[in-house]
């Protein structure tokens, strides 16, 4: 793991990957772009993947997704010189885009006039839920055991502390939010690209300047359906990762999934984090959590200060009933 760095990353990410990763340069051929897909782990990046190559490559985007967009830390992506390998090279040499996945901060990342980045963010807590979900099933390298061993709330914890690789969930939308205003800098919601794939692809294709007609985005829009996907997991799924029991990569893809597993004590320490995080409130763009802050609030409340409450309440109205 590289040590030089504050965001915690995985041991498949080297100092030196991180040192190439924050400063490669624009490419030296006219006309060619790099695009960054950035965004916290299980917001949907590989989502965003297959849309944005299937917007950029068209008929080139037939294989898995790594192809065409591998992950941009891992050292695996690098040759020895600190080039991307020779086979990623040849392949986005031929699109003209050289795309990329991240899960590194906005700091670590190359600025240069030919790049290009799309953040993807999802409810925190949705997140969260996903990487449970994907830790503790993923087995590790040498297939003894889960990656993840434990309950929801033990990972919770660890998770809302930053111990959990990536980091926290707030510290990623911080570092972004220092992206804001950027000209090439586009954010993209989960929940929006969910509630209007159309209108979100349309955005990503101005943006990307790969000027898809009305009617090749309409012939699009199917595959990029959760059920399509799922069908055709193989694509999509990580490459290298081994799986216990009958999960599967491409889960559920649901909005609000955590409150199917979230219990009081894990949404008391998220908006504890949230509020010390953006004490003037979460920025817009990171999505909306007044509606489940108040309910926060009310779930401070042990149960049985609820029914403490109440019976004081009706001892009250007995009282001036009499
Ligand atoms: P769930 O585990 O909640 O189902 P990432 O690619 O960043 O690892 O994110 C994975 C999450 O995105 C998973 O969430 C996965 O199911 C969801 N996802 C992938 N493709 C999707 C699609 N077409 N529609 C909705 N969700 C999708």
């Amino acid at each position: 793991m590289a040590q030089d760095c504050a965001q915690p990353l995985l041991d498949i990410t080297s100092t030196k990957t991180l040192r190439w990763c924050r400063t490669l340069k624009a490419a030296e051929k006219k006309g060619v772009k790099d695009l960054f897909i950035c965004s916290y782990p299980k917001s949907g990046t590989t989502w965003l993947q297959h849309i944005c190559l299937s917007l950029i490559a068209g008929k080139d985007h037939t294989g898995h997704v790594s192809e065409l967009a591998p992950f941009y830390e891992a050292d695996a992506t690098w040759d020895e010189h600190g080039h991307v390998t020779s086979d990623v090279a040849i392949r986005h040499d031929k699109i003209r885009w050289r795309v990329f996945n991240t899960h590194l901060w906005w700091e670590l990342l190359p600025k240069h006039h030919q790049a290009r980045y799309i953040y993807v963010v999802r409810d925190g807590r949705d997140a969260a839920v996903s990487f449970y979900h994907h830790l503790s099933h993923q087995l590790r390298k040498d297939g003894s055991d889960v990656v993840f061993k434990g309950t929801y709330a033990q990972f919770h914890a660890l998770w809302v502390e930053g111990k959990i690789a990536y980091g926290r969930w707030v510290d990623h939308i911080r570092s972004y939010h220092a992206a804001r205003g950027h000209k090439f800098v586009v954010f993209v919601r989960y929940e929006d690209i969910k509630n209007n794939l159309s209108g979100t692809v349309h955005k990503l294709n101005a943006f990307l300047g790969t000027d898809l007609s009305a009617d090749s985005i309409e012939s699009l829009l199917p595959t990029f359906r959760f059920q399509w996907m799922k069908a055709n997991i193989s694509r999509f799924q990580p490459l290298s990762v081994q799986w216990a029991g009958n999960f599967k990569f491409i889960r559920k893809g649901e909005i609000g999934d955590h409150k199917a597993t979230e219990g009081p004590a894990e949404a008391r320490a998220f908006f504890a984090t949230l509020h010390n995080a953006f004490p003037g409130g979460v920025p817009k763009w990171a999505g909306e959590y007044k509606q489940q802050r108040d309910g926060a609030r009310r779930l401070s409340f042990p149960p049985s200060a609820r029914h403490a409450a109440r019976f004081v309440v009706a001892f009250a109205a007995a009282m001036v009933c009499y």
